[in-house]
């Protein structure tokens, strides 16, 4: 049975080595980052990640899953058989201050400081997403500063989790791609997916390049998507069309599907905004910057979305934020995640409350990281408590807790009954029967 070492405990990580020891592998977690090291220790989990508590609870009182800050645990980790365990990195490429490149500092470290104790040939996986060649460019640091020299093998797994769906996402993906040099890396890598292989699940072996540019080419595809409809109901706007129809209507062609063609404030997050733009710049170092110039477009349109919103919500409050409350629903980039990195909900609400008005937040699960971030911003503990006294509710989150509020409720609190749907997923019927003014992006006022 193999050992395994995952670099890096965020969502990524974190999830990654409860799920492979869940599988019955002897994991070993590292981080540089000791408070969080010390809270999976102790089988807490240091994010929301719908049933991470209970899959990290589990493993590590099953005693397979443990936790270290030591870079010479992780190379120890496997004893006299160290050379059979494998080493996950999985920490993370921000976007570089100032620049679009992806910085790969974090990457480079663990590099730095993992190779020069791995003394027997070893493989080490990278899944973090990196410009492509960063592979190859490692594989040879890591052979110049391990003692194994030239017998390091690296690897490249990529990673296409979804927040919110994190577990499922690793367990059951919807495929395994690695990218490989040589024919032991790939049947250590096979033999680690096996579990997952015996169920169907197909892997796709390519060079190290090529596994590189899956997952920037499945972040590109369906961040286009995203901006595609949204770029459709800025015509529909235009056009008094509703966008949520041409949606629906689109989606039965099967060419075309309805995944990922939900219109709104668009996309947010740690991975889309700052993976298109790396891409771009990585196809600029490359010459191949006309092939990518449409991601620009995309991004375009996916910044509109946040000025619209802003736009929309002022002629909802007479042209002026002055003065006014306005109830924000939603802080996470998502509904199920308290991840607000780059959130679309926030990066709105912070605008307005540029521009004069009081602004209370509220979201299920994300108040805490909102609020180390934005601490001017007001947060109140429920959706009712944001509303109370609100000229103006936006909804920019799509937590299933705010489809399921009875809208005859929240009129009794506010002050005015408005409400600007930026997500397109409440019921605009029950609202306008509460006495709402509903209005959603690309939907004309009367829909
Ligand atoms: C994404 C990719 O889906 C995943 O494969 C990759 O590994 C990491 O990046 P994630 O960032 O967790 O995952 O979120 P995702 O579910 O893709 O949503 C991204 C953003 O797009 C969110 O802000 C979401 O609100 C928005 N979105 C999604 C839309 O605006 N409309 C849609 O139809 C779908």
């Amino acid at each position: 049975m193999k050992r395994i070492t995952v670099i890096g405990t965020g969502y990524l990580g974190a999830v990654h080595a409860a799920s492979l020891a869940s599988l019955g592998y002897e994991v070993l977690g590292m981080d540089v980052d000791a408070e969080k090291i010390a809270a999976l220790a102790a089988g807490r989990p240091p994010f929301f990640e719908p049933g991470f508590d209970e899959l990290l609870s589990e493993q590590v009182a099953s005693g397979r899953l443990t936790f270290t800050n030591s870079y010479a645990d992780v190379a120890a980790f496997g004893g006299d058989d160290r050379a059979n365990t494998v080493h996950f990195v999985c920490v993370n490429t921000p976007q570089r201050k100032g620049e679009y490149a992806a910085d790969t500092a974090y990457i480079d470290s663990v590099i730095d400081n993992l190779a020069p104790l791995l003394d027997v040939p070893t493989l080490v996986i990278g899944k973090s997403t990196v410009p492509a060649g960063t592979a190859a460019r490692l594989t040879s640091r890591l052979r110049a500063l391990s003692p194994a020299g030239d017998e390091m093998r690296l690897a490249w797994n990529p990673e296409f989790l979804r927040e919110g769906y994190a577990i499922e996402d690793t367990l059951r993906p919807d495929r395994l791609v690695i990218g490989v040099q040589d024919e032991e890396s790939e049947a250590a890598l096979r033999d680690v997916y096996k579990p997952l292989t015996d169920t169907g699940i197909p892997l796709l072996v390519t060079d190290l390049a090529t596994s590189e540019l899956v997952k920037a080419a499945a972040n590109a595809f369906l961040s286009t998507k995203i901006s595609f409809i949204n770029a459709m109901a800025e015509v529909c706007e235009a056009a008094g069309a509703d966008v949520m129809l041409l949606s629906k209507a689109l989606s039965f062609d099967p060419r075309i599907g309805g995944r990922f063609l939900v219109p709104g404030l668009g996309f947010g997050g740690g991975c889309l905004p700052k993976d298109i733009r790396a891409f771009m710049a990585r196809a600029g170092e490359l010459g191949a910057d006309q092939a990518l110039a449409f991601l620009k477009e995309v991004d375009a349109i996916n910044m509109r979305r946040r000025a619209r919103t802003i736009d929309l919500a002022r002629e909802q409050c007479n042209g002026s934020f002055l003065g006014k409350r306005i109830a924000v629903w939603g802080a996470a980039f998502k509904p199920d995640t308290d991840d607000v990195r780059d959130s679309p909900a926030l990066n709105v609400a912070a605008s307005i409350l540029l521009q004069g008005a009081q602004v209370t937040v509220y979201d299920p699960k994300a108040n805490d990281t909102a609020a180390k971030n934005f601490p001017t911003l007001n947060y109140a503990d429920s959706a009712l408590e944001a509303a109370r006294g609100a000229n103006l509710i936006l909804h920019l989150t799509e937590w299933r807790e705010f489809r399921e509020l009875d809208p005859n409720a929240v009129a009794e609190v506010v002050a005015e009954r408005r409400v600007l749907d930026g997500r397109n997923a409440l019921d605009s019927d029950l609202w306008r029967a509460a006495g709402f003014i509903y209005r959603a992006l690309g939907r004309p006022s009367a829909v």
